[in-house]
């Protein structure tokens, strides 16, 4: 479809202003906050509130309130966001006032990832400990990609996507993938990841696992690496897991086998030791998941911690229950 005269000049009149220029070449760039925006542009907030208005209305950029934060992202795709993207390519980069944008740009992320890595810093050490525990993160990361399979999946979902490493691990395979974590500075270190990543297709959400507020039906492929173990209720998890497994799609798990290192609960909030493959295979069965595959990758050294790879589908054909 094309667009009519009068869409096109809407289009261009939203574009065609130089704040409004300069908001969609950062945004061409990478999602961005409010707040991000106002101080690489160096405006107020009301100012870039209502050009990101207008810039809304045309239906040129997106806007999605995440937690206590608003972004925006450009809407991308159809006759308008070519448009834009065409008029986009065709400025030159060096123009002094986008390339300023840029480096301004740049100083935020910078100052994002710091603020961010100095939490990570404070949880990393506790990570880094656990994963002493078992298995190399490179025999886990190979089985996760074996266990996805080739792709390219359509839409890839992780959820308490953390720092983002499935994004960045599977996100290549995946033509749009979305991480979804509870924590607002695990976000900040998902973004910068796949900024660097040099991911466009990835879109950083917060939400709950208990309830994502996803469509049904809506991922080919859904991960959830190493949270299942923080829950207080796993099973609720697994099942909106599930529910966003389209048909042919599928749910990869990844956690820890039953084990008995009990400081783990004490000191590093791990509120379930592991799961057992009975109770995982029944909470799939009951989201209506087949093709149950397990793979377990043993601890490096003796009272380590095993990792587990469940697999599921959902069926092409609806699946028909007993009577
Ligand atoms: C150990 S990290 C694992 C992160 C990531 N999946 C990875 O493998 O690198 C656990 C993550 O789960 C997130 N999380 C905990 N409870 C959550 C919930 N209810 N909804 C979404 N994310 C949650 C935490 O914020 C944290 O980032």
């Amino acid at each position: 479809m094309t667009l009519s005269a009068g869409q096109a000049v809407d289009v261009l009149r939203a574009a065609g202003e130089p704040t409004r220029l300069r908001i969609l070449a950062l945004l061409a760039r990478e999602e961005l906050a409010v707040l991000e925006l106002c101080r690489v542009l160096d405006q107020s907030q009301p100012r870039v509130s209502r050009h990101l208005k207008l810039l809304a209305e045309a239906g040129l950029v997106e806007r999605f309130p995440d937690g206590a934060w608003v972004f925006y992202r450009l809407t991308g795709g159809g006759q308008a966001g070519e448009l834009i993207s065409e008029m986009l390519g065709r400025i030159d980069p060096a123009d002094p006032v986008l390339a300023r944008d840029a480096e301004r740009l740049i100083a935020v992320r910078a100052e994002r990832a710091d603020a961010a890595s100095e939490y990570f810093a404070r949880n990393a050490a506790r990570w880094d400990e656990i994963r002493s525990l078992y298995v190399s993160e490179t025999a886990v990361e190979a089985a996760i990609l074996k266990a996805a399979g080739r792709g390219p999946f359509r839409r890839l979902v992780d959820l308490g996507t953390g720092a983002g490493r499935m994004l960045t691990l599977l996100g290549p395979h995946a033509e749009h993938a979305l991480g979804l974590d509870l924590s607002q500075q695990m976000l900040n270190i998902a973004r910068n990841q796949v900024a660097e990543a040099g991911l466009e297709r990835c879109e950083l959400r917060h939400g709950d696992i208990f309830g994502t507020r996803l469509p049904d039906a809506s991922a080919d492929l859904v991960v959830v690496h190493q949270v299942l173990h923080y829950l207080a209720d796993p099973a609720a998890a697994v099942r909106e897991a599930a529910r966003l497994v389209e048909p042919g799609g599928k749910l990869i798990i990844v956690d820890f086998a039953p084990h008995n290192l009990e400081y783990l609960r004490e000191q590093h909030q791990h509120r379930r030791l592991g799961f057992s493959d009975a109770e995982m295979t029944r909470w799939l069965a009951e989201s209506s998941l087949v093709h149950v595959d397990v793979e377990a990758l043993a601890p490096a050294r003796d009272g380590g911690l095993t990792v587990k790879i469940w697999v599921a589908e959902r069926a092409r054909q609806p699946q028909r229950t007993a009577a």
